[in-house]
């Protein structure tokens, strides 16, 4: 059976139940599988005319053994979790007019419109199948740029094994993001707004990661996370490189080129896996805004935290990209001692220079670039006035540093990745196009609807952050979960 072990060394390996559950490892790494599958070309042959969720089944069943999820269940949660999508093909690409076999991968029909939808839905419906099961409960604590709190809170709305507490820096994000939140009238959902963030998001995982370091309070209020630090997130998103793939290619084994704006290295860590896995992906390019942490690393071997730019592209203003380090484990033969030195070298200093084999291997298949708010709001007229599409920021981003890298890139096709609708983010489009009314391309039924609805949730300080959510979570949990756990 596969097992998960700590990309940091510590504890013992798992079995998958256990790592989805869990969320980080005992020694505060993150899951890893002991082994990636290799897919073969003929493999790639028998997928390549499966509808998403067909494929989703396969690739997911190469990570997760029968004894633990049978066939039929794993099919059943995959069909429960894209049944809420808009579009029948669950991720469609559109072809632009105006650049060379250059197609961008709408990631955004999901339920809360954002590529966080694709991982979260499973995810979710996944951790409620095994406490449907084991006739347990948690509450689940994440911190979010703006996509990831609204696609946790939809799923987890009214599931009678969860608690969701989401966390959002106030002021950093925009308005539509945190309505998506605070709208929701469930009792299982708590929305808390965080003033005074001078790191973003950053500050929020801080304290996510000081509320999982205390053992009792973990213990007592059942805490896991369904941030990208789970292996659930991170496996599912692999199933949208190999789809895109499938849809651009004219014969398995051409080589292709995918643009992704980042800021945690989720979902890149994903593409990364998956090209390692057998993918045909000539480069990964890794899109950053001014916050260009991830830029640094691909290009200088430096893992290093600096000061918060806040910009038009909100949710990936991302400091310290996590899953770099799941990624990097794979890159230097699953030496974990290695993983756990540059951690705590990070934590310890606030910047790691990586050896130059290490950073040689690791920068394989990827090329990377950081872009200005002007470029891409600039990018975003220019694709509407010549061909009457709209982008959002973050998509703007990749499709900027695409074209700004074309020359590396080859004549290869290239899948740009749209991460979110641009109804999310309203000002930045009528900044960009210039007037004051909004497209009917850039409004959303959803965000309409929020318009109109009553907001609900905490506000706190971040000074006081982890005391304030440690007394609300306990008198939430005595409240609310203390007879059901004991009778
Ligand atoms: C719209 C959008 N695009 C891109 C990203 C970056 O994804 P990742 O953190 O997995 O790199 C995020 C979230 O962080 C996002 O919300």
């Amino acid at each position: 059976m596969l097992k998960f072990v700590s990309n940091r060394g510590g504890g013992k390996p798992v079995d998958f139940e256990t790592a989805i559950l869990d969320g980080f490892a005992a020694d505060g790494g993150l899951y890893v599988p002991e082994e990636l599958p290799n897919i073969s070309k003929e493999q790639l042959e028998a997928w390549k005319h499966l509808t998403y969720q067909d494929l989703a089944f396969e690739i997911l069943s190469l990570f997760i053994d029968r004894s633990i999820i049978t066939a039929d269940e794993l099919k059943s949660i995959i069909t429960k979790s894209y049944n809420s999508f808009e579009k029948e093909e669950i991720i469609p690409l559109h072809r632009l007019k105006s650049r060379k076999e250059t197609y961008i991968m709408e990631l955004f029909y999901g339920p809360t419109i954002s590529f966080k939808d694709i991982g979260l839905a499973f995810l979710v419906n996944l951790f409620d199948f095994f406490l449907q099961r084991k006739k347990e409960f948690l509450s689940v604590i994440v911190a979010t740029t703006g996509d990831t709190g609204p696609a946790t809170a939809h799923f987890i709305a009214g599931k009678t094994t969860l608690d969701a507490w989401v966390l959002y820096p106030k002021g950093l994000i925009t308005e539509e993001q945190e309505r998506q939140m605070t709208t929701l009238p469930h009792s299982n959902i708590h929305s808390v707004g965080v003033s005074n963030c001078p790191e973003g998001g950053d500050d929020l995982d801080f304290v996510i990661a000081k509320l999982y370091a205390d053992k009792n309070f973990k213990e007592k209020v059942k805490l896991s996370s369904v941030n990208s630090i789970n292996w659930g997130r991170v496996m599912m998103q692999t199933v949208h490189y190999f789809y895109g793939y499938f849809q651009v290619v004219d014969e398995i084994g051409e080589a292709i080129n995918m643009a992704v704006p980042s800021g945690g290295f989720g979902n890149l860590c994903a593409g990364g896996l998956a090209k390692k896995m057998g993918l045909p992906v000539k480069n990964l390019i890794i899109a950053n805004n001014k916050n260009a942490c991830l830029h640094r690393i691909f290009s200088q071997g430096i893992f290093s935290k600096e000061p918060i730019h806040e910009t038009v592209s909100s949710a990936i203003d991302i400091l310290t990209p996590f899953n770099f380090w799941r990624y990097l484990y794979f890159c230097v033969d699953k030496d974990s001692s290695k993983i756990k030195r540059w951690v705590e070298k990070f934590e310890e200093t606030g910047s790691v220079q990586f050896d130059k084999s290490s950073f040689e291997e690791y920068k394989k298949g990827f090329l990377s670039q950081s872009i200005s708010d002007i470029e891409t709001i600039s990018i975003i007229k220019e694709i509407y006035e010549s061909e009457n599409y709209l982008l959002d920021p973050h998509g703007a981003v990749a499709l900027t540093v695409a074209d700004d890298l074309r020359n590396e890139l080859g004549e290869e096709k290239l899948i740009c990745f749209a991460t979110a609708h641009p109804a999310k983010f309203p000002e930045t489009i009528k900044n960009a196009l210039g007037v004051n009314e909004l497209p009917e391309s850039a409004k959303h039924h959803s965000i309409e609807k929020a318009k109109k609805q009553c907001q609900r949730g905490y506000s706190c300080e971040q000074s006081y952050l982890k005391e304030a959510l440690m007394d609300a979570m306990n008198n939430n949990w005595e409240l609310n979960h203390s007879t059901e756990i004991n009778n």
